[in-house]
């Protein structure tokens, strides 16, 4: 069937690639021209693994096109994704301004039914709002209707997820929107939840807490274990197993990052509060993760004494592996705490470090480096910031070897202890005991 992607960033873009190989007739639809250029060049804009291969083999079958123009968007397919930024205004509360300026765009447009589906991630009440503003600017008389279909897809994955998700939430007004929506998803056999606009919002905002209530959880428990030289790898090992908790968002480090779970927490506490609801539960989820960036800095300042003026390599800027968004990213936010304390800082990442150069301010103390052994030249320590692969695989001798002092603080507990021993290194990780320089 047609149908129409508004927003072709990280979810819409990977969205309209998997509708269009589902063998949909998709047109993705985007306000920034400069993308849509790349977009119809075949060029994803964004790293997500397995993307462009996928983009330019749809476009190629004919089944995938783009534009800047909303009015074409809403003339070729009778559903109409909304997939825009829904970022944190400075109350913590959700900026719908990108949602209601396309929705006010898709009104004038419509020239008869369409199904206006919800996929940014939005407050509980927002499809009543869309409605709303839908009746307000269309003409008398056109029909239409608005229904919800969160995103669950995780950056560095997407495409793998899109594909194989766990459930397809399908908040739905009627009947009538329902079998649209069936229609869209019909070759996805995983349970399919058929509620209300209402109740799938919820869903959500009520996932992404619970993941960051989890990984904050992991992460108290890490400065328990910090402070009785227990292991806690091993505990949340031992808790993963237990089927009722399971073993994934259990693994302490630098906390959660990204455009998504930060600002959907503070998005839900805003909600429960304008409900009447004391959220503070997440408001402590919040607290210990804002913690953990500090929490390196303590270790570095009690491995180095003094941060002013020392090298230290920060790699990994990426928020997660396998992305290159920078968004929310706890890399950064340690480069950007040792530049408060006058040190100097070394970054790596092999596909975000031209997007933090968009995000952190140019300085003579930052350099970035092509390679993760340029940016341990000379260095007076390093930070794991993101779990990478070609971190988890490094040559220890030849990181002890490199370093000026070879001292690791480990953010993502991503290197084994014992072989970090074997090479000499002076060692941090989170949540689990130190190894001392030899
Ligand atoms: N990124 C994720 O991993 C993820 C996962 C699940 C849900 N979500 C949610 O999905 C939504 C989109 O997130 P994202 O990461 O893809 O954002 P993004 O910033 O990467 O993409 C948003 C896109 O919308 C476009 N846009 C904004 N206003 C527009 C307009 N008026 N007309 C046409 N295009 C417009 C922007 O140019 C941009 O390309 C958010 O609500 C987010 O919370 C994101």
């Amino acid at each position: 069937m047609e149908i129409t992607v508004i927003g072709t960033g990280y979810v819409g873009l990977v969205t309209a690639v998997g509708f269009a190989e589902l063998g949909h007739r998709v047109l993705g639809v985007d306000r920034d021209a400069a993308k849509v250029r790349r977009l119809q060049a075949g060029d994803p804009v964004i790293y997500e693994p397995g993307l462009a291969e996928k983009l330019v083999a749809q476009q190629g079958a004919g089944r995938l096109h783009f534009t800047t123009e909303i009015a074409a968007g809403v003339r070729h397919a009778p559903i109409l994704f909304i997939c825009v930024g829904t970022p944190s205004l400075p109350d913590g509360s959700a900026d719908l301004s990108q949602m209601e300026a396309v929705v006010r765009q898709i009104a004038a447009a419509l020239d008869g039914y369409r199904l206006v589906v919800e996929k940014s991630t939005v407050p509980v009440r927002t499809s009543s709002w869309v409605h709303r503003t839908l009746r307000l600017y269309t003409r008398p008389g056109i029909e239409f209707e608005v229904a919800s279909n969160p995103e669950f897809l995780r950056e560095g994955r997407a495409v793998h997820d899109f594909f194989h998700p766990d459930r397809i939430v399908l908040g739905v007004p009627s009947q009538r929107a329902g079998d649209l929506l069936g229609e869209v998803y019909a070759p996805f056999h995983c349970p399919k939840v058929i509620t209300d606009p209402n109740t799938a919002e919820i869903i959500k905002h009520a996932c992404n807490s619970f993941l960051a209530l989890k990984i904050s959880y992991i992460n108290l428990i890490a400065e328990l274990c910090e402070r009785t030289q227990a292991d806690v790898h091993t505990v949340a090992q031992a808790m993963g197993l237990d089927q009722r908790i399971g073993p994934e968002f259990l693994e302490a480090g630098l906390g959660y990052g990204g455009a998504c779970l930060p600002k959907d927490v503070q998005a839900f506490i805003h909600i429960g509060e304008e409900h009447g609801l004391d959220f503070s539960l997440l408001k402590e989820a919040d607290a210990i993760n804002r913690r953990r960036v500090d929490g390196i800095l303590q270790k570095l300042k009690r491995a180095l004494w003094i941060l002013e003026d020392k090298e230290i390599a920060v790699l990994g800027l990426a928020f997660k592996a396998n992305t290159d968004d920078v968004r929310g990213s706890q890399g950064l936010a340690v480069a950007r705490a040792l530049l408060d304390s006058g040190a100097r800082v070394r970054l790596w990442d092999p596909h975000a470090a031209a997007r933090a150069q968009e995000l952190l301010s140019p300085s003579e103390r930052v350099a970035y480096t092509d390679s993760i052994w340029g940016a341990l030249e000379g260095a007076h320590a390093a930070v794991i910031a993101t779990p990478w692969e070609e971190l988890r695989a490094l040559d220890l001798a030849r990181v002890a070897a490199t370093m000026l002092t070879p001292i690791v603080v480990d953010g993502r507990n991503l290197l084994d202890t014992e072989a970090v021993r074997a090479a000499g290194l002076e060692y941090h990780p989170v949540g689990r005991p130190s190894v001392a320089f030899t």
